[in-house]
């Protein structure tokens, strides 16, 4: 291998022409390209099933095209028509059957002739059937190791429909992928404000001192949207709320703001708070599930075009789950996420248990911290103060930090840490198997 070349990176992103490659990936990388184009030492190769042409003879019919369209869509970053060019440069598409085992020998010689066997991140942004079809074709031609360079594997969701097919393909994927090379990947991690959950807590003794039964009633963790399925109706009818946001996203949350605290530079350790959370929680009987759980379905949701007609999947759901550790017990979490609600806003709640310390016949409102992850980045905690004037009579009030109200500040968008993240082996904000 050419020294010169020793740390450039491939990312080969299957499932290219996808709408995650559109929304969130090939902006993304756009994105980490403009910020340092001089530091960007990556080579995609972008493979989909779609056949191009070539730029020069029909550009509106190119790979190149799609990718304009989908950074001027969706890039915060504003376009320009020398950064893009230069940033096509480092794209090569290829087109590809990942059905096909024969096919990826040829992927193989043309990946070689590009790094040479070097540094390698295979992203698979496909349904999730392909998930074991992709590893396990790489893994037979040894595309998962290499002497001259590091090999591993993103995964999207869904990991399997439940435990046994998610055991299932663990134990696909493994066969050729070790634990450290799988990158397992959920975006909620690095929003802004979920990595901050840990951060808020432990570093302000005021909340760090009353993180704990003793003084929180409840906490609330909500995501809701106003978008429906659109155009994903295929993949989001057999999978649902329950499966598409509680399992990943909101449990994701409310491990982070209910774990115990470890080193936060230490990736294992983090992951075992988080397991122990999970292997925590209360587990219902079925009566209890009747109490404790509601989903609901939005209404036109069974007209959309892939939907079936009579479907019962959950577009809402609502959850009240119990932590069985010593410091929680008895405080409910209530988690809830659906599609075609109001409004599209991400926020926990942490309401405090009453005051009641002054004796008078003012009534207090409890305290309570929300902690906003979108769209709005910030931190309000709403107290109680004495009405102004001759009286006893109390006032609820907040104090309100928004971050992204600082016309200066613009969050990175959380797939662009996440690639970052994985190009440099930091599996920190990626899930463990026993997650
Ligand atoms: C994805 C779900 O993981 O998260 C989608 O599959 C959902 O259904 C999306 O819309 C929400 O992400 P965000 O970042 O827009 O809140």
């Amino acid at each position: 291998m050419n020294d010169q070349k020793n740390d450039w990176k491939t990312i080969v992103l299957f499932g290219a022409t996808g709408d995650l490659a559109k929304r969130k990936l090939l902006p993304g990388l756009y994105n980490i390209f403009k910020a340092n184009p001089q530091a960007f030492r990556f080579h995609i190769v972008a493979v989909g099933r779609k056949a191009f042409f070539n730029k020069d003879e029909d550009f509106e019919q190119s790979y190149e095209s799609l990718v304009k369209k989908s950074i001027q869509t969706y890039s915060s970053m504003s376009f320009n028509t020398s950064d893009f060019t230069a940033f096509c440069k480092t794209i090569l598409y290829y087109q590809m059957d990942m059905n096909n085992p024969l096919a990826y020998t040829d992927l193989k010689n043309c990946l070689d002739q590009i790094d040479n066997d070097g540094n390698r991140l295979y992203y698979l942004a496909t349904s999730a059937q392909y998930f074991e079809i992709v590893t396990g074709n790489l893994g037979v031609l040894g595309m998962n190791r290499s002497e001259k360079g590091w090999r591993r594997v993103v995964i999207e969701k869904p990991f399997g429909s439940d435990l046994q097919t998610a055991r299932t393909l663990n134990q696909g994927i493994k066969e050729y992928f070790q634990e450290t090379q799988i990158y397992r990947i959920d975006h909620y991690l690095a929003k802004e404000m979920t990595q901050n959950i840990l951060m808020i807590r432990g570093k302000n003794a005021v909340f760090n001192a009353v993180w704990n039964k003793a003084y929180i009633d409840h906490i609330q963790i909500t995501v809701s949207e106003d978008m429906g399925v659109d155009n994903r109706a295929g993949y989001y009818d057999k999978s649902g709320a329950l499966r598409d946001m509680i399992q990943n996203h909101l449990l994701q949350i409310l491990a982070l703001t209910t774990m115990r605290f470890c080193d936060v530079n230490d990736t294992e350790a983090i992951r075992d708070a988080k397991t122990e959370i999970f292997k925590s929680l209360k587990v219902m009987t079925h009566d209890e599930l009747h109490k404790n759980v509601v989903l609901g379905q939005y209404e036109g949701y069974r007209n959309i075009e892939g939907v079936h007609p009579e479907s019962l999947t959950e577009t809402f759901s609502a959850l009240k789950l119990e932590v069985n550790l010593e410091e929680w017990t008895g405080v409910p979490v209530y988690l809830r996420t659906g599609k075609m609600l109001k409004k599209k806003e991400a926020y926990i709640m942490i309401e405090f248990k009453s005051g009641q310390l002054c004796k008078n016949k003012a009534k207090e409102a409890p305290n309570r911290l929300v902690i906003k992850i979108q769209p709005e980045e910030g931190v309000v905690f709403h107290f109680n103060i004495k009405e102004p004037g001759n009286t006893l009579e109390m006032n609820e009030v907040a104090m309100d930090f928004c971050q992204t109200c600082d016309l200066s500040y613009n969050s990175p968008e959380a797939y662009e840490s996440l690639l970052l993240d994985a190009l440099a082996g930091d599996q920190s904000r990626f899930t463990r198997w026993d997650e």
